[in-house]
């Protein structure tokens, strides 16, 4: 079977091929990064325009370098939700257009369960059932997965997400957008012991809130330039940066451990933009093999946004013989836990 996914979401245009048995065969990501950068986030109208544009010619590409031609494509999958309605619409109109012109299905994906599905196309040995640590710009969750489409939402956001945490304090800090990798690579040279920042929620539940954090190091900031006359130090910002991160990265350690020890899981996944970051892998990985949990990372160009991941999903979604639902579907709010096994929704 080969699934053609697209992913137009957000501000990243991604393509590619999966097949069955092989794997991803050839796939593509257009970055919106330039465009948005000198608003400082992102700009749904420009997204979507944008998405217009390149599409297109990103599938001809990705078509070309899998060497299959249209008609050999078994589906077409999207992601439908959640995300920005005009950039949710130009992947699926342009799914849902050109799988009726083929005859073939058209699949719309829920991105984050593609997000946390990826893993096991990274991991054979990441079987069912799962915990699955979901950090993205927009979600913070944690989720007991059983199975594809059985998900259990036992951990959610109560705030700024994990990303956008990263995004809001990386914005305090004066760096471009986007924020949050940029964040990541200050913290490297930084000392995160010069600065005592909260472990929001870390001794209690599942939930995560890093509103509270972001506010603390804001404070920190704040201070730090009064007593330097409004500048603030290179070496304090680093150590800022650093301290935060650790503080993002020891939360959600502790939040896995106790997600973990309250299901008895015994596999661990990391998924979403935030699961790009270096020391919150180590970390896990560290903290898994003194546990022994099994913990598995998608490489950090599947963690991020991607086609590969929707082509994947919808590998997993597709059921032979099925015809995909009429029309375009796109739904920007969209709860995980309302998602059924392939063939039931
Ligand atoms: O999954 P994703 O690419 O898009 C959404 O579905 O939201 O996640 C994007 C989020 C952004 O908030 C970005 O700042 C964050 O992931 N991110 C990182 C890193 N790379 C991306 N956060 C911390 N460290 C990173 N290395
Ligand atoms: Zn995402």
């Amino acid at each position: 079977m080969r699934i053609l996914g697209i992913e137009t979401s957000c501000d990243e245009t991604g393509v590619a091929v999966y097949e069955t048995g092989r794997g991803i065969i050839a796939e593509a990501l257009a970055s919106q990064v330039e465009l948005h950068r000198p608003f400082g986030g992102v700009v749904p109208e420009l997204a979507s325009r944008d998405h217009i544009a390149k599409l297109s010619r990103l599938v001809q590409a990705v078509l070309a370098e899998a060497d299959c031609s249209p008609g050999e494509l078994d589906g077409i999958a999207y992601t439908a939700g959640p995300g920005l309605i005009g950039a949710l619409m130009v992947g699926g109109s342009f799914a849902a257009a050109s799988a009726y012109a083929l005859g073939i299905p058209a699949v719309p994906i829920h991105h984050m369960e593609a997000h946390l599905l990826i893993g096991k196309l990274e991991a054979d040995a990441l079987e069912f059932p799962f915990i699955a640590l979901l950090v993205s710009g927009g979600h913070s969750m944690l989720v007991d997965v059983q199975g594809v489409g059985r998900y259990r939402v036992i951990g959610n956001t109560l705030d700024d997400a994990a990303g956008e945490a990263f995004d809001k304090v990386a914005r305090l800090l004066n760096l471009p957008y986007p924020g949050g990798p940029a964040l990541a690579r200050l913290a490297e040279s930084g000392d995160p012991g010069a600065f005592d920042f909260p472990r929001p929620l870390a001794d209690r539940g599942l939930d995560m809130s890093f509103s509270g954090l972001k506010t603390a190091v804001r404070r920190a900031i704040d201070r730090e330039r009064a007593e330097k006359n409004g500048v603030l130090d290179a070496k304090v910002e680093r150590n800022i940066a650093a301290a935060f991160q650790a503080a993002v990265v020891d939360t959600l350690v502790a939040k896995c451990a106790r997600a973990v020890t309250e299901t008895g899981r015994q596999r661990l996944v990391i998924a979403g933009g935030v699961g790009a970051n270096r020391k919150l892998r180590q970390d896990l990985a560290d903290w898994g093999s003194a546990n022994g949990v099994a913990v598995f990372y998608p490489r950090p160009a599947f963690c991020t946004d991607n086609g590969a991941m929707i082509a994947y999903a919808g590998a997993a979604r597709l059921v032979p013989g099925q015809a995909g639902p009429p029309g375009v579907v796109a739904r920007p709010r969209w709860p995980l836990d309302e998602l059924q096994p392939p063939g039931l929704n």
